[in-house]
């Protein structure tokens, strides 16, 4: 492949970066703070950095070029970094963690159920899930709003996958689900693979949840096949699309696969993103101002609607501006399947390599005064100077985020059906920090004062 005209010819050193003689590397740094790492090297080493993490080469980019050279250009030249490959004793060959020849033929069928024009039947089961949660809530309440916030979108992807009638046990695949991220995520530290493959407890309660989640999950799919018509849901529409497929449709296996990964991906992220939202706004009463002006003049006292997402236009804005700050995914890595050629670097096979939405977000060069929440920034100036990978809070390519129109309107629509009732405000001294797992947490919850509007 020719190098743009930007990028230089293959230059066989390596970028500039930190060095060890640690046995793992920097795995350990990495591990313990990985954000605090990876803005550090772009600070001392730029936008091209190299270091080690356990005998294997791990390159580090923050130019949107370059980006745009491993997502898009240079896509099949690699696959997921290893906590996705890890991810793959839950998930299987869901669309997050399958690749090559399964992933374009899953992504193919699922493709159908994210359209644009096929979002609007989600719209009102969305609202619905929130208008009956406001309800739950109590004035003066203090509640831990990332847990609120996870039953939230756990209870809105339930109903939009598999429909009102399974929520609770939609509650409980969730709360699977989570134990076993968590378990996942220790998947990082040196030895845990090995061992996991040990009969310990922790690996018990794994597969103990994960036979329990498949039951349930094949039961759901099950009673989709004998009745097909009557739902409009998610896997009704992914069902329905694999049959029309010419290779004769998804096996249950695969069903299985796509409905946890469509599961997980869809309430761990908005969960997450709803949280950093509402801190947000507890801390810029400018902005939460604005928000309720625009609610209270595109709604008053309706529900909103498919229809009303286009004139929630500040509403989206504090969405935007949200992942930006706080973006749920802050970071994606790849693993190179050959030699291949990055910004003139030669970038050898079994390489990492690393992008990170909480760097490249957080730059001054395209966000002036980039700790500031603010989102009116968002105006559609901006967002046709922006290099396309300066913020990528869906990732990019042929990899990005399925989900991504779905995200906004749920986005949009939980803040919108909450904000018209509710303000939560911090709890005076309780402490916030990140903790960047498979998603960007929120490490102590988020201990917030729930005040009726
Ligand atoms: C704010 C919310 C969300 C964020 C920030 C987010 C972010 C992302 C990112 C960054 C990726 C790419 C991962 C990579 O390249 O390694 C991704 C993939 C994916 N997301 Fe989302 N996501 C969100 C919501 C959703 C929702 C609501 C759904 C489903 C209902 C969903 C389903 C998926 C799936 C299935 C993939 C894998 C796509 C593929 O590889 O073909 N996501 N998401």
């Amino acid at each position: 492949m020719a190098p743009s005209s930007s990028i230089p010819p293959t230059e066989k050193r390596l970028p500039p970066g930190p060095k060890t003689l640690m046995p793992g590397g920097h795995l350990l740094p990495i591990l313990r703070n990985p954000i605090g790492f990876l803005t550090r090297l772009s600070r001392e080493y730029g936008d091209r950095v190299h270091f080690k993490v356990r005998g294997t080469d791990a390159f580090f980019f923050n130019d949107p070029e370059l980006l745009k050279e491993v997502l898009i250009t240079q896509n099949a030249s690699f696959e997921k970094g290893p906590l996705l490959k890890n991810a793959r004793m839950l998930l299987g060959d869901g669309l997050l963690t399958s690749e090559g020849e399964v992933h374009l033929r899953q992504r193919r069928l699922c493709q159908p159920a994210f359209q644009p024009r096929n979002l609007g039947v989600y719209a009102d089961p969305m609202v619905e899930c929130a208008a009956a949660f406001r309800e739950e809530w109590a004035e003066g309440a203090e509640v831990d709003v990332s847990q609120e916030m996870m039953r939230l979108t756990l209870t809105t992807v339930g109903r939009t996958l598999f429909n009102a009638e399974v929520k609770s046990e939609a509650e409980e695949i969730g709360e699977m689900l989570t134990h076993s991220i968590r378990m996942l995520n220790l998947l990082g530290y040196p030895f845990a693979s090995l061992l996991l493959r040990l009969p310990l407890p922790a690996r018990k309660t794994f597969e103990r949840n994960k036979a329990r989640l498949d039951s349930l999950i094949y039961r759901m799919i099950q009673d989709r096949r004998e009745r097909p018509h009557d739902r409009r849901d998610l896997l009704a529409v992914l069902l329905r699309a694999s049959e029309a497929d010419e290779y004769g449709g998804m096996s249950d296996q695969q069903l299985r696969d796509e409905a946890i990964t469509i599961f997980l991906a869809g309430h761990e992220t908005m969960a997450t993103s709803l949280t950093w939202t509402w801190y947000l706004l507890s801390q810029n009463p400018e902005a939460e101002a604005n928000l309720h002006a625009e609610i209270d003049a595109v709604l008053g006292d309706r529900l909103p609607g498919y229809e009303d997402l286009e004139r929630l236009t500040y509403t989206n804005r504090v969405f935007a501006e949200s992942l930006r700050v706080y973006p749920p995914a802050w970071a994606l890595a790849r693993q190179a399947m050959c030699d291949v050629e990055i910004g003139g670097y030669a970038v050898p096979a079994g390489s990492l390599v690393i992008m990170s939405q909480w760097v490249m977000h957080h730059d001054p060069r395209f966000f002036p005064d980039p700790d500031r929440f603010d989102p009116d920034r968002w105006t559609p100036e901006l967002k046709e100077q922006l290099p396309r990978f300066a913020y990528f809070p869906f990732g990019g390519g042929p990899r990005n985020c399925i989900g991504e129109g779905f995200a906004w309107m749920e986005g949009t629509l939980l803040l919108a059906t909450l904000a018209q009732r509710w303000r939560p405000l911090l709890v005076p001294g309780h402490r916030v920090a990140v903790q960047p797992l498979i998603t960007l947490r929120a490490k102590h919850g988020m201990r917030m004062i729930l005040e009726r509007r």
